[in-house]
């Protein structure tokens, strides 16, 4: 799902991910087989066998991914990481009477770039890329700067994919190989899908 940075003790700044595909993947890998925790900041019902590790902000999710990932032979981030967050968040709520409040913003920390950056050999890392121009050059550039074996590229703007839906078309960028293109399906079989080529991958590092 989305991380929602604290504006003051009751506001966030969030955004329209809806956790649904994350789920989907965590619930076909644990279908195939795999031990799965699933990392979430939504509250969907969670699929059998999977394990949850609940957090809100985008540094609540590196603390738990920088404690999971090492151990892990699979990372897939379809969250939507907030880019920016309230520089001093108010520890009390901002009262209307006080004016309307200038918010400042500062980066959050880039997962995925922190995680490729420590990757270990073997380990297959993947990462989304929610797009609405140039999806291909913005996707393969995350594929080598954020440096992961594939990212899974949705074109949100295009009707019935991503954020919020239950169904997403895809095309899934390989850090050795053509790219993939899954048509509108149901998030399930977009995970099916990309489960596919997590194995395919494994397989050419030697792994099965
Ligand atoms: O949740 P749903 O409603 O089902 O919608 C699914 C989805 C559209 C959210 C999902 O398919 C998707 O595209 N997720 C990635 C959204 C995103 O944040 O894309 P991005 O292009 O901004 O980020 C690229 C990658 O870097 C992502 O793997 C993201 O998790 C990661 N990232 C981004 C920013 C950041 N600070 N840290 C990160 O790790």
């Amino acid at each position: 799902g989305g991380t929602r940075e604290p504006i003051d003790a009751v506001r966030v700044l969030a955004n329209r991910s809806s956790g649904k595909q994350g789920y989907a993947i965590a619930a076909e890998a644990a279908a195939r087989g795999a031990q799965v925790t699933l990392v979430s900041t939504v509250d969907l019902s969670v699929p059998a066998g999977v394990t949850v590790a609940r957090v809100d902000t985008a540094a609540e999710m590196q603390a738990a991914l920088e404690h999971l990932a090492p151990a892990s032979d699979v990372v897939v981030m379809a969250a939507a990481v907030a880019d920016f967050r309230p520089k001093a968040p108010a520890t009390h709520k901002l009262k209307k009477h006080d004016g309307v409040p200038e918010i400042v913003l500062e980066p959050t920390p880039d997962i995925l770039a922190g995680l490729g950056a420590g990757k270990r050999p073997g380990q297959v890392l993947v990462g989304f890329a929610a797009e609405t121009d140039d999806l291909a050059a913005n996707a393969t550039s995350k594929l080598v700067n954020k440096r992961v074996d594939m990212i899974v590229a949705n074109d949100v703007g295009a009707p019935a994919t991503g954020f919020g839906y239950d169904t997403n078309a895809v095309t899934i960028f390989l850090a050795d190989g053509d790219p993939v293109a899954v048509p509108l399906s149901d998030k399930r079989a977009i995970a099916a899908a990309v489960l596919d080529q997590i194995v395919a991958r494994r397989a050419r590092l030697g792994n099965n």
